[in-house]
């Protein structure tokens, strides 16, 4: 019964998989806003804890983060506390749906604490801030999104600070998801250079330098 159970999971999960996937190769467009409950919820976080994303991306005290595609903020709350009030987190997203339910995260009484987030809504592509100002720029399930990925990471090359870090993370449920080895490629290609790769083939994040393009 067990094992039935467990076969019937995993026939639903590889159905889903192959059906979106294959209507995402022909069809790019943002995640729309009402998967925001569950990008946000309990169990996505067990699968990607932001503890995880925040250690591996190198997101630490009084830094100035830029995530960009933020969606409904799974990740937000976490690194705003995360880089403290010397910090400034910049949760930038194009779809303003997605920044209202960020904004009433933040509104809710046990996050009254955060101070720090500014929200921002613009497209990867033409991003509103003055170059080299950020120390981390980061992406969780997100970059698989952006159909011209090379004028996303030379903007992104641009607001990065000289020692700047990029930081992308990609999990498997996530319809857009590409292996390690794709992702290093694209990001390579604009001029980047490979830092660390953590994380399994499941849920994984990997850090580039910024380099001169
Ligand atoms: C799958 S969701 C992930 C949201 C969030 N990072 C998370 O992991 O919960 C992708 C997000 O990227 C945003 N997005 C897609 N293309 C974008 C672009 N060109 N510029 C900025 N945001 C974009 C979408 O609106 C969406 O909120």
């Amino acid at each position: 019964m067990i094992i039935q159970s467990v076969l019937v999971i995993l026939g639903i999960f590889v159905f889903y998989q192959l059906i979106l996937r294959l209507a995402r190769r022909y069809w790019k467009f943002p995640a729309p806003s009402f998967i925001g409950k569950f990008l946000d919820s309990k169990q996505r976080k067990v699968m990607q804890p932001p503890e995880k994303i925040i250690s591996r991306s190198g997101i630490d005290k009084g830094m100035t983060v830029l995530e960009i595609g933020c969606g409904s903020g799974a990740f937000t709350t976490d690194v705003a506390r995360a880089i403290g009030n010397k910090g400034i987190l910049s949760a930038l997203d194009i779809e303003i749906k997605m920044l209202k339910q960020v904004a009433s995260k933040l509104n809710r009484i046990e996050n009254k604490d955060i101070k720090n987030v500014k929200l921002v809504q613009a497209s990867a592509y033409t991003l509103p801030f003055s170059k080299e100002s950020f120390d981390i720029v980061y992406m969780v399930a997100v970059f698989q999104e952006i159909p011209n990925k090379e004028k996303a990471l030379k903007e992104i090359n641009r607001v990065l600070k000289n020692n700047g870090i990029l930081s992308i993370s990609e999990f498997i449920v996530d319809p857009d998801y590409p292996l390690k080895s794709t992702t290093i490629k694209m990001v390579q290609r604009t001029g980047f250079n490979l830092n660390i790769v953590s994380g399994n083939f499941f849920n994984y994040t990997i850090t580039f330098g910024k380099n001169k393009v």
